[in-house]
């Protein structure tokens, strides 16, 4: 397998921006071969690195994987200390890897339980990827989506309860917040092997409008090949949203020049651009302290992602070039167009 890293993506995705994963069917792998659990769940991980490579060739932009959930707690003591030493192993050992494919992790989950040396070693991995841009990859980590819905709910409460949120005010972008997954763009594809036909607890927010894709293969033996099948099926099928694309409308004098604005949440800007054009940045406390280009590549990903929730077909570049179509507002500064787009 070559070692050289990967380079950047030129072109953007013509999606599925954001695929979420369900990896099932390491205990049946082992069992078929008459191996202990753990053999199947080493073998997953190995198609972990797999599929990371693969989604980074294939231009996907943000891979998120459901590794260990809030219920597997429930497993065999032996199970969880096996699934937590793998997991210990890859956030110390696939850091190079990681680099290679120019992949950003993201460890998304409830961190309090799990043993103090992981939640460092996921710290440090975080910090020591956070300036690649080619791939985001969430790796789910004792995370349950009810759990996360419940949490966002009582903050919400507690912030209406010390009178700092109005009840009207809480909306959808206000719930999303508050959300492990705060700055993630939703998936389009949610994708589950080994033939189970479940969502098992996972990103249920957050999966509203997902493309759901399950096969039957079983995730130790997932690999690019397969990846590729599912982007296939995705791509066929036509999306009907019951809502069209809604088109940024800039209402102020100073901002009508501007066709898409990226900006910090909390900018007054925020009020004035249909949703689907709004990219916050501050959600994703990993954005703080990339270099400008870093966070625009970034940004510009998240957009693709939001328009293609919004129900839009067309190519992401589209929004920002074109006669008119050039400026980008960014944390409340105008910066001019997207790198290496064609100006209209
Ligand atoms: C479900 O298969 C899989 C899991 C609960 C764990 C997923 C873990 C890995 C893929 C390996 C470690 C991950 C990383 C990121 C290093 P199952 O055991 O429920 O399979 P079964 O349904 O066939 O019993």
């Amino acid at each position: 397998m070559s070692t050289a890293p990967l380079p950047a993506n030129p072109e953007p995705s013509p999606g599925p921006q954001h695929v979420a994963i369900i990896m099932d069917g390491n205990g049946r792998w082992a069992k078929a071969r008459g191996l202990p659990r753990v053999a199947g769940h080493r073998r997953g991980a190995e198609a972990v690195r797999r599929v990371i490579r693969g989604a980074g060739e294939l231009g996907i932009p943000v891979l998120t994987l459901f590794a260990f959930s809030t219920e597997n707690w429930a497993r065999p003591a032996d199970e969880v200390s096996d699934l937590m030493g793998l997991l210990r192993q890859y956030l110390r050992n696939e850091l190079e890897e990681l680099g290679r494919n120019g992949a950003r992790l993201r460890v998304i989950g409830d961190r309090e339980r799990l043993a103090p040396d992981i939640v460092r070693d996921i710290t440090d991995a975080e910090n020591r990827t956070r300036a690649n841009t080619r791939i985001d990859v969430n790796i789910c980590i004792n995370y349950g989506s009810r759990d996360e819905i419940l949490r966002a709910t009582r903050s919400l409460a507690r912030r209406v309860a010390v009178g700092e949120l109005a009840v009207d005010r809480i909306d959808e972008a206000c719930f999303e917040r508050e959300l492990l997954t705060a700055g993630v763009p939703d998936p389009d594809l949610l994708i589950r092997t080994s033939g189970e036909q479940r969502i098992s607890n996972f990103l249920l927010w957050q999966c509203a409008y997902a493309e759901l894709v399950f096969v039957d293969t079983l995730w130790p033996d997932f690999g690019k090949e397969h990846l590729e099948q599912t982007i296939a099926e995705f791509r066929r099928r036509e999306r009907h949203r019951g809502r069209g694309m809604v088109a940024p409308e800039p209402r102020s004098a100073g901002l009508a020049r501007c066709d898409v604005l990226l900006f910090d949440r909390g900018v007054a800007g925020a009020a004035l651009v249909a949703p689907p054009a709004v990219v916050r940045t501050r959600d994703d406390p990993l954005d703080r302290g990339l270099r400008l280009g870093d966070r625009r590549r970034r940004l510009f990903h998240r957009l693709a992602g939001r328009r293609r929730q919004a129900g839009a077909h067309h190519q992401p570049g589209q929004d920002l070039v074109g006669p008119g179509r050039r400026h980008v507002l960014f944390c409340g500064r105008e910066c001019g167009v997207w790198p290496g787009l064609r100006r209209g």
